[in-house]
């Protein structure tokens, strides 16, 4: 698996020891250590005997490169890097997948293999990841050493229902990867904009010519859903108002699908007044069709001509209703003239801040070159950044103007 950029930034240069024990999905764990390994995490294994059983630790050594810890008393594991100070150099403990058994361990501070001992000696934060039988998993012994554990701080990331290795299908299946790797990110994130609402927009819109047809422009979205995924990982509540179909939902972010410019002004007014900043990374169609067909136009020989009528535009509607304080960022994708235009749209519209992009460079590619113009005038050209890192530069100036808003 592609390890998301987003992801990997935070897990560069940590170290994570993870705990695997004895579930069917202890294979998956596997993949898990190679994707922290790929984003740059230093990563020990420490396997519970029956995790051995399912899986050999010679698996994790290969993708690790680090030998993997399975005995209590093994010489070495007490003398170099025992239990006591593997908890306590680690950034983090993860325990995925986590049975029911280890989790009763844990939740009772039982300390009788390797992995139970390093949890009690641990310092550092405790992600844990159940996978286990629905039965098993909706027992109230489960559920509430499960409480315990996450009344002392521990974060859960909880199973999803689908295929169980039993043959049946309900809750207990481990949590995809990504989600426990977001889990996991978040959490080496400053959680700078914790309690706030950020509104975000995202994708071309579509604008109907008939049932099958319709015009739209060459965004992807991946910048609105770069600045979603930012803002959620650094704590934000995130509302993404977005006409793309192709792009996984970023984890812990409400999506609203739209389509035209006109349903994606109506979600925006609606949004933002409990918002505290909208950034608007949309490519909103200027025009749309005068007439939309009720019927498929069927072919013909004839020239077709489309009368095109002007769209709202949302950020001149958001200026005039705009609540006091909402911090609103607006994008600028120009052929030509990229400052003088983009410095025209920031007056117009009322912005705090524009990104300016030059395309086609920008459309569909990962890097950017863009340059960001300020009410006050200043402009600030960037180094070509992925937009995952150009995401978390504007959001550092929203988090920033937020913080120094009365
Ligand atoms: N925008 C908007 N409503 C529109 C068109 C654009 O809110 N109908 C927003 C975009 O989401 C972007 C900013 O305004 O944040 C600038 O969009 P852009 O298409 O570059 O500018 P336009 O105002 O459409 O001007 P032009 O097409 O002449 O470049």
């Amino acid at each position: 698996m592609r390890v998301d950029e987003a992801v990997a930034s935070r897990l560069r240069q940590k170290h994570v020891v993870l705990g695997v024990t004895g579930s069917i999905a202890a294979y998956k764990a596997v993949g898990l250590a190679s994707a922290l390994v790929q984003a740059g995490a230093t990563v020990d294994v420490i396997m519970t005997e029956a995790a051995t059983r399912m899986v050999q630790p010679l698996s994790f050594q290969a993708i690790t490169h680090r030998p993997v810890h399975v005995d209590l008393f093994a010489p070495l594991a007490e003398t170099e890097i025992g239990h006591v100070t593997l908890g306590q150099q680690a950034d983090l403990l993860l325990v995925a997948p986590a049975t029911a058994n280890t989790l009763a361990k844990l939740a009772l501070g039982l300390a009788d293999n390797l992995l139970t001992t390093t949890a009690l000696a641990a310092r550092c934060p405790i992600v844990v990841a159940p996978a286990m039988e629905t039965a098993m998993w909706h027992h109230a012994a489960t559920q509430d050493h499960l409480a315990t554990l996450r009344q002392r701080g521990v974060i859960v990331v909880e199973p999803e229902a689908g295929y169980l290795a039993s043959g049946k299908s309900g809750a207990g299946r481990l949590a995809d990867e990504r989600r426990i790797l977001a889990t996991v990110a978040r959490l080496f994130t400053p959680q700078d904009l914790a309690g706030r609402h950020i509104v975000v927009t995202a994708g071309g819109t579509r604008e109907a010519i008939d049932p099958v047809r319709f015009i739209s422009n060459a965004s992807s979205g991946r910048m609105g859903y770069a600045v979603a995924e930012a803002a959620a990982q650094r704590g934000a509540r995130v509302t993404l108002i977005s006409t793309v179909r192709h792009l996984p939902a970023p984890f812990w972010v409400d999506v609203e699908p739209v389509e035209s410019a006109r349903q994606m002004r109506d979600a925006v007014l609606a949004a933002i007044p409990q918002a505290d900043a909208l950034l608007m990374a949309a490519a909103v169609a200027d025009y749309r069709p005068a007439d939309v067909a009720p019927q498929k136009r069927k072919k013909g020989s004839d020239e077709w001509v489309l009368r095109l009528v002007p769209n709202p535009d949302i950020l001149e509607e958001v200026k005039a209703t705009k609540p006091p304080g909402l911090v609103v960022v607006g994008w600028a994708a120009e052929t030509h003239d990229l400052i003088e235009n983009a410095r025209s749209k920031l007056r117009r519209k009322d912005l705090d801040l524009i990104v300016a992009n030059p395309v086609p460079q920008t459309f569909g590619s990962d890097r950017v070159q863009a340059t960001l113009l300020f009410r006050d005038g200043t402009i600030v050209p960037l180094e070509p950044l992925s937009k995952v890192a150009l995401a978390n530069r504007i959001l550092d100036i929203v988090a920033e103007r937020l913080r120094h808003r009365r």
